[in-house]
């Protein structure tokens, strides 16, 4: 099985520099809004894992300061070398089989969009829970492809199910993992767990559309070796997340959180 940057998604180009920064500004506003209601503040240790284009990573930076560190990682961190210095190391690791970063434990921990694209998510939340210090709290998200049952446009769904099953085909990302929340971290013995879902509406040529786009776009590719769609459906769905009149929804964002006992 492939992993997610063999070229599958990933990379240092700059449509996947452009994907990512749809990505933060269409759920950066939810995560902070989680982020600062469990508490994180000035002095906290985070861990931000899989940090992608580094926003959220910057972000927890500037609010930690001076007494505070953040250690962003990715198994690809070409896309985080502009990140400021201050308070914020940039770690090239692997969350399913690289050691505690040496920072550990951890205050906060946070990753958004990475375990369910990983076959070994269980164990690599085993780890991270691991690496909470006692009372240290963890944020995960989640795709979830629930809102595509009910979409009302057949070529918009057709390609967003496509993009669901080459993912889950190629590198084993599993977006119904999501709907179990919270129950992976509660089962790890977490307290004052809970969980919200972001629906971003995906339309008016916005930046979830614009996401889409450059996701349908990089795998269509392997979306046509496998027939998981025509070219003409492929073609619709890209006119219509093109079209400043079209709106629906994609995957919906699963969040949970939880509490190491302190
Ligand atoms: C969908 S992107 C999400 C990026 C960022 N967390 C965000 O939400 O904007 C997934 C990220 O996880 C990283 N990743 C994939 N497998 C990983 C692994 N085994 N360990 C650490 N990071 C990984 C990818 O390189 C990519 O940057």
């Amino acid at each position: 099985m492939l992993r997610y940057s063999d070229d599958v998604l990933g990379g240092p180009q700059a449509a996947e520099q452009a994907r990512l920064a749809a990505m933060a500004t269409v759920c950066d506003p939810t995560t902070i809004r989680i982020l600062e209601e469990r508490g994180v503040a000035a002095g906290w240790r985070c861990l931000e894992v899989g940090a992608g284009s580094g926003s959220i990573a910057r972000w927890l930076a500037d609010l930690v300061g001076a007494d505070g560190h953040v250690v962003a990682t990715d198994v690809d961190t070409g896309h985080l070398s502009d990140l400021p210095a201050a308070h914020l190391t940039v770690l090239r690791h692997d969350i399913t089989r690289d050691p505690a970063p040496d920072a550990a434990p951890f205050d906060l921990i946070h990753a958004r969009f990475v375990l369910e694209h990983l076959p070994e998510r269980e164990e690599a939340l085993d780890r991270l829970v691991t690496w909470l210090r006692p009372g240290g709290v963890i944020v995960i998200e989640s795709i979830a492809g629930f809102p595509l049952d009910s979409s009302p446009h057949p070529p918009f769904a057709q390609a967003m199910r496509a993009v669901d099953e080459v993912l889950a085909r190629s590198i084993g990302t599993d977006s119904t993992w999501a709907r179990q929340f919270p129950a992976p971290l509660a089962g790890r013995h977490l307290v004052e767990v809970g969980t919200a879902v972001h629906l971003p509406p995906t339309g008016a040529a916005n930046a979830s559309a614009l996401c889409w786009t450059l996701t349908l776009t990089r795998l269509r590719a392997r979306i046509r070796e496998l027939d998981l769609a025509s070219d003409d459906v492929l073609d619709d769905a890209l006119a219509l997340l093109a079209d400043p009149a079209f709106f629906d929804l994609a995957f919906a964002t699963a969040i949970a959180w939880g509490r190491r006992r302190p």
